[in-house]
């Protein structure tokens, strides 16, 4: 396999990075090569450090490390998670009805609009109360139970869609194990009127199988002088792709939908992990956003690199990351619907790209996956901004630019893009000694007041946030995040480093019950479990 290291483009890249690009003076020059549309979104990578030979090296950098052979690779279904031995297609859960994505003489397509069908065929009858619970009341509480991918995709989808979400129904995403997570989440529910769709690829997901178990026993005890069994029927419905454990827990495979081991985790929102979205929003939008992902896939499967958006971006981080050493990126929404987008990013990036090993079990020797982290933009500007601008760490930022509010606050939303497009300004051409000592600043103030600027920044615009243009938006940074991983060398689809330490905490567990399975641990943590069974010993 290629070695990055090892070709023409990145010696010329390192080459290429010594030189002072001050962003400053590269803004003022035509470098409309960096302006790029894609559907529903426009990219502009103008206050990104790079000039014509970077980029022309950059895209050199993907012909020479054959990212455009992994995607066609990817498309047709080849198994490139090469770890697992699976195909990577959730590229196949958005093509239309008229297309057929076929793997080995098997039609996929077949497969996904079946469950298609069955999401849409449930979410009209809980949508239209048709489904009702167990007392024959409407449903008007959905609880999804579910962790990792199975809770961030669908989370951050309603609440990004939150002006198309109807009002009949209050959502709740329940993920952590901290019994407080769904206790808070039944705060609110009516036993008679909830509906919970328990959500795991594999159904034995620790945090999800035991807040699945409390919710049943809640509801058990809720309604005593029914039928456990007509009760699990009416208010669980399960995703996944083990249909043993969903029926050992009780759920009838009527009330299951299924996906594939072809759809990871982190790339599953539109599966049937979807679910709740499209109980949120309906099957018509549903679909709309699965066109926004379909439509930047296409873009993404057909473009010329130079005009490829996601593998412009994925080339662009790599260039941050490797060869001007630029450890984290912010993301940063002007949005506030998109609060939960940085959370459901970091999955998709880290859990992606924070590999140390290529392909092949060699170790890299260069950097890979980068820290992605972030919060809605005017919050930040009055938190860690100072950091941004003036800290010692670079940070590059992602701007996410709403040009459109769906409501009919305009004052508040043109100055909400008036403060985007100040920070990415200040970002990236800062303000110097001389500058502000000729605005008349106090001279003891101007070291405090200089501001370097050259901060890399990338400034996404979506014309209004729908579920079109959020699809886009999802699309885009999987295949950046694809771009990144193939340039790297890496797997981007598996993740065994959460394994581990799945199975310490078991173990661990264990031992609060049975003290003498402490010795099997290390020091530190043989004296934190002591400590804790001193404070709290009724375990
Ligand atoms: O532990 C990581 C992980 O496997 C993620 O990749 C996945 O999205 C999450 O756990 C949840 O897994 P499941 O859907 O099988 O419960």
């Amino acid at each position: 396999m290629t070695d990055p290291m090892e070709t023409p483009a990145w010696a010329e890249l390192t080459t290429l990075a010594k030189r002072d690009l001050p962003l400053k003076a590269l803004i003022e020059q035509d470098r409309t090569y960096l302006r790029l549309s894609a559907p529903g979104i426009s990219a502009d990578f103008s206050r990104q450090r790079v000039d014509t030979h970077v980029f022309q090296s950059l895209i050199e950098l993907i012909h020479q490390t054959h990212v455009t052979e992994l995607r066609d690779s990817m498309f047709s279904g080849e198994p490139i998670n090469s770890t697992e031995e699976r195909s990577v297609l959730h590229v196949a859960l958005r093509v239309p009805l008229n297309q057929h994505v076929t793997v080995k003489d098997v039609d996929l397509s077949v497969g996904v609009h079946l469950v298609l069908d069955r999401m849409r065929n449930f979410s009209d009858q809980v949508r239209s109360g048709q489904w009702t619970g167990v007392t024959g009341k409407s449903i008007n509480r959905v609880i999804n139970i579910g962790i990792g991918g199975s809770d961030l995709g669908p989370a951050m989808a309603c609440r990004a869609l939150h002006d198309f979400v109807t009002p009949e129904i209050s959502f709740a995403f329940v993920s952590n194990v901290d019994p407080n997570d769904l206790k808070e989440a039944l705060e609110d529910s009516d036993p008679e009127r909830t509906l919970f769709i328990i959500v795991s690829k594999t159904f034995t997901t620790e945090e999800t199988m035991l807040n699945a178990q409390a919710a049943k026993s809640w509801i058990l005890k809720a309604l005593p002088q029914l039928d456990s069994i007509d009760i699990v029927q009416q208010h669980f419905v399960a995703v996944s792709t083990n249909s043993l454990r969903v029926t050992d827990f009780g759920i009838n495979l009527t009330n299951m939908f299924g996906f594939w081991d072809w759809v990871g985790g982190r790339y599953s929102m539109v599966s049937a992990v979807g679910l709740s979205t499209m109980i949120a929003i309906g099957s018509a939008n549903f679909n709309d956003m699965l066109r926004g992902f379909h439509e930047m896939d296409e873009h993404f499967r057909t473009s010329p690199p130079h005009q490829n958006m996601p593998m412009l971006m994925g080339a662009l981080a790599v260039w941050n990351r490797d060869f001007l050493n630029i450890e984290t990126t912010a993301v940063l929404p002007y949005s506030h619907y998109l609060g939960r987008f940085p959370a459901y990013l970091q999955q998709l990036t880290m859990e992606s790209n924070g590999k140390r090993v290529r392909k092949d079990g060699s170790l890299v020797h260069y950097n890979t996956g980068g820290i992605y982290w972030g919060e809605p933009g005017t919050n930040g500007q009055h938190s860690f901004y100072q950091l941004l601008h003036q800290g010692t760490s670079i940070v590059a930022c992602d701007f996410i630019v709403v040009a459109r509010e769906n409501g009919d606050a305009t004052r508040q939303q043109s100055i909400l893009v008036a403060n985007a497009l100040a920070q990415a300004s200040v970002l990236s051409i800062g303000v110097t000694r001389q500058e502000l000592n000729a605005g008349g600043n106090a001279p003891d103030l101007l070291a405090h007041k200089v501001m370097p600027g050259n901060r890399p920044v990338s400034l996404l615009m979506i014309d209004k946030l729908d579920p079109h243009s959020l699809g886009s938006l999802v699309a885009l940074y999987e295949h950046s995040v694809f771009t990144q991983g193939a340039i790297w060398g890496i797997n981007s689809f598996d993740q065994w480093g959460v394994e581990l330490g799945k199975k310490v905490a078991s173990g661990i567990a264990h031992s609060f019950s049975d003290n003498s399975l402490i010795q099997d641990f290390d020091a530190s943590t043989q004296y934190s479990i002591k400590e804790y069974l001193r404070i709290n010993p009724q375990n």
